[in-house]
């Protein structure tokens, strides 16, 4: 995805150039004043320049935008740096300064140490389940896949329901959730590690939760905003699984931070179609290395075979989980993942999943399955 710059000042085509000649992908607007960055839904762009020159002096509102996007990342474009600007500039939250003469290599230096920064702070494995058609068993899949990942020998694991409202992750794993997604989304200029933990449910499976809302939200929510949440969160956890809304295409664009994105699907033929074109538009919008397809309740007598799959989606089924819908029922109604349990095909190949995902060793104490059962929940080599 480009990178965005707003520019708060005069359109100048030497800052414009400058710009598009840096590292990254860029798409550059302009805007005469800060305080429309200030709008509850203004989208914030990845960097604000703010260009001071002939005057030298701060926006008033800069400090305030800074309180409500703390994760903005702004340098001030200045015709000198004296030591009052400097003093100013920082109390204000600017993390980068450019004087003139403008210089290529400054301004390059400034945008990467920026994005430098963001990719380092953001250090946790995001892995993102969205289902090309509904009922598929995302959600099962995604707390399962984080149950077991917040077990050894993975690590803490927060599981972030992504559905605005009504979703189901809570109920799957037994919790009672104070807060949710929309809260994070409104608070997002209060984040730190303390006031985030407060919004998060701790659950008997050890996973955290960033529940979804039980009734929708008054007020739309920019969806960048839900971006900020994951970047923010994967600042904390080692891991983080998203359970993905699929009818919110929004959502599926903003998917940058996601370290594997996969595609749940089964052998029904408008879920195959779908994930077809699903996996393609993700392939085309991020790594195509990113995005990988699984197979849910698979069947091996299913007119719709792997290879068939595997020609519509144009990409190598890695995982087949098996089909147990009175186990997967009975773990819901429980409110426990049945990867907790052992001893069974279905807990061995969301095992098996999770740990490909997260690249730690299969522990011994994991069964292998074994037969017909050991094909279809095994990563093919
Ligand atoms: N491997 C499986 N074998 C049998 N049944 C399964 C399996 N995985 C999920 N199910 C069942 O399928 C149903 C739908 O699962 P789930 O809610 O996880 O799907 P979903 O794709 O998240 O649905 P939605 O689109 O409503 O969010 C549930 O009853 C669940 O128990
Ligand atoms: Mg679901």
């Amino acid at each position: 995805m480009p990178i965005t710059f707003t520019v708060v000042g005069a359109r100048d085509p030497r800052v414009e150039e400058l710009l598009r000649a840096t590292d990254h992908a860029a798409s550059t607007t302009w805007t005469s004043d800060l305080n429309s960055l200030l709008q509850a839904d203004a989208a914030q762009p990845d960097i604000i320049l703010i260009d001071v020159r002939g005057q030298n002096r701060l926006p008033s509102t800069l400090a305030l935008l800074k309180r409500k996007h703390p994760s903005i990342n702004v340098i001030l474009i200045a015709s000198t740096i004296d030591g009052s600007l400097m003093l100013e500039a920082m109390r204000a939250g600017v993390n980068e300064c450019v004087a003139e003469p403008l210089a290529q290599t400054d301004v390059s230096a400034a945008v990467n140490r920026l994005l430098g920064q963001r990719a380092t702070a953001a250090a946790g494995a995001v892995f993102a389940f969205v289902g090309a058609k509904g009922g598929v068993g995302t959600t099962t899949m995604a707390v399962n896949v984080a149950t077991s990942l917040a077990n050894p020998p993975a690590g803490r694991t927060l599981l972030i329901d992504l559905h605005l409202a009504y979703g189901d992750a809570a109920v799957f794993l037994g919790a009672g959730a104070r807060f949710s997604i929309v809260d994070a989304v409104e608070n997002l200029h209060r984040f730190d590690g303390a006031f985030f933990n407060s919004l998060l449910a701790r659950t008997a499976s050890g996973v955290d939760l960033l529940a979804s809302a039980d009734r929708p939200s008054a007020k739309p929510v920019d969806p960048k905003r839900l971006a900020s949440v994951v970047e923010f969160a994967a600042t904390q956890y080692p891991y983080i699984v998203l359970d993905v809304p699929r009818s919110d295409t929004t959502v599926l664009d903003l998917l940058d931070q996601a370290s594997t994105i996969v595609v749940v699907a089964n052998q029904e033929l408008a879920t195959v179609t779908n994930a077809g074109s699903m996996s393609a538009a993700l392939r085309s919008r991020y790594r195509k290395a990113k995005v990988m397809t699984v197979i849910n309740r698979s069947d091996r007598r299913s007119e719709i075979g792997q290879h068939d799959i595997e020609r519509a989606v144009g990409g190598a089924i890695s995982f087949q989980v098996p089909s147990d819908y009175r186990r997967a029922l009975h773990a819901i109604h429980k409110g426990r993942p049945l990867v907790l349990d052992n001893h069974n095909d279905l807990s061995a190949s969301f095992k098996a999943l999770a740990q490909e995902l997260a690249g730690v060793k299969r522990e011994r104490s994991v069964e292998r399955p074994t037969g017909l059962m050991g094909r279809l929940s095994g990563r093919r080599s």
